[in-house]
């Protein structure tokens, strides 16, 4: 068996293959998907893959994460598990966030599926909202560290959701979410 790969490199794989989708270097953020053909709403883009954990064992592995470093490979699939891409990940990790996006995230038997939501052209980027979780310990620079590059026109500025960060008072009445370590939600 071979060992599992720590990918920290953030490059695509040079074997893998696509049906529907190509990586190569984006406008958006570093690597990004692009479809090889025209893909139409309801077809399965790719699966999520890479190393399930538990988010105590997320939050352990990344516990020395920079805060002002927004990179993040990890995917909350429930209140048990979290996919880690960055260890034996496929291609699908390069999937950047969209504002506007042509693909959502979708969660069967605990396996995570991108699936477009309307027709893409070949040669667009596939992107979905990523949502990642706010915290109610945020620091207040968490909107700059955050900050969505997607160009679109109905950008709202953040890869967090909710948009808007809660007022002080209703910061520290919300429950603590069980993965401290940043990870993007089902959307
Ligand atoms: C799973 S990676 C996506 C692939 C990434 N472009 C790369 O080359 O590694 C997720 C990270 O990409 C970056 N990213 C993705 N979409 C973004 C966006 N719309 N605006 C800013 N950064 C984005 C963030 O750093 C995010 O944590
Ligand atoms: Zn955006």
């Amino acid at each position: 068996m071979a060992a599992t790969r720590i990918d920290r490199s953030r490059k695509p794989s040079k074997t893998e293959e696509h049906p529907l989708y190509v990586v190569r270097r984006s406008s958006v953020h570093g690597y990004g998907a692009f479809a090889t053909r025209d893909i139409k709403k309801g077809e399965v883009v790719d699966e999520y893959l890479g190393d399930r954990i538990t988010h105590a064992q997320a939050d352990k592995r990344y516990e020395d994460h920079d805060e002002n470093d927004n990179h993040t490979f990890l995917f909350i699939v429930d209140k048990k598990t979290v996919i880690d891409a960055g260890i034996g990940g496929n291609d699908a990790r390069f999937i950047n966030h969209k504002c506007d996006p042509n693909c959502e995230s979708e969660i069967k038997k605990s396996r995570v599926f991108i699936v477009a939501t309307k027709k893409i052209a070949k040669g667009i980027e596939i992107g979905y909202d990523y949502q990642i979780g706010r915290e109610k310990d945020d620091p207040d620079n968490v909107d700059e560290v955050y900050a969505c590059r997607c160009g679109s026109p109905k950008c709202r500025g953040t890869m967090l959701w909710p948009p808007k960060r809660p007022s002080p008072k209703k910061r520290r009445k919300k429950a603590a979410r069980k993965t401290k370590t940043r990870a993007r939600k089902k959307k």
